[in-house]
């Protein structure tokens, strides 16, 4: 059966890799397979997950390559040469310039850590967002799964869970519920989801 070829790219501990790793091995991601986890951090426990799992890890910096343009140029070029189907923003921590998302047009799928068009777009990321929904004062969050274009977080939504926000949270607290409720689980379905539609894709140009 063929299967798309996906890269993972992370910043970070990686426990969305480490959902998608598991999904694949619990035969939930049957289209595709995870053949490459690039990190533009050096001491992302991420390259960990990577190596226990047995998966190819690459570590790309801006400051190694000398910016962001050679950044997205080197990257381009690890996923072309290895004939990458589907890139996974999982905890990326960086934004990516048209040039490279043009590159791959519905090939890219990130996951967010609210209700987009919530708490979302440029300077959204990480425990921001949490603090932002708390400080809204918003009673439900969750996580979107979405397409990747040159807009930050502005890709067409692939799939949302929502998550309650109970009273006393902190944003490490929130956080973690978004994780374990909605992200470890929603990722790998819109991996396979998305993985499927390109496999069909391919068959027909075969
Ligand atoms: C997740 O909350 C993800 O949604 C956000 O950054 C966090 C990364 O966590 N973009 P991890 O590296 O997957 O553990």
């Amino acid at each position: 059966m063929i299967k798309a070829k996906i890269a993972v790219l992370v910043s970070g501990g990686g426990t969305n890799l480490q959902a998608l790793i598991d999904a694949e091995r619990a035969g939930k991601i049957k289209s595709g397979e995870i053949v490459l986890v690039v990190s533009n951090s050096k001491t992302a426990y991420a390259l960990e997950r990577a190596k226990n799992g047995g998966i190819e890890s690459l570590c790309l910096t801006k400051k190694d390559c000398g910016g962001q343009e050679a950044f997205e140029q080197e990257l381009i070029e690890a996923l072309d040469t290895r004939g990458i189907d589907l890139v996974i923003l999982a905890g990326f921590m960086s934004i990516l310039s048209e040039a490279f998302t043009v590159h791959y047009p519905k090939r890219i799928i990130n996951i967010h850590p609210a209700l987009i068009p919530s708490f979302c777009g440029k300077g959204y990321y990480g425990l921001k967002v949490h603090e932002a929904a708390l400080q809204y004062g918003v009673k439900v969050t969750g996580a979107t799964v979405h397409y990747v274009n040159e807009i930050p977080d502005g890709g067409e939504i692939i799939l949302q869970k929502a998550v309650n926000i109970r009273p006393g949270d902190t944003p490490e607290v929130l956080q973690r519920r978004v994780m374990e409720q909605a992200e470890w689980k929603l990722l790998p379905r819109a991996a396979e989801l998305v993985c499927r539609r390109l496999v069909k894709e391919k068959g027909k140009t075969i």
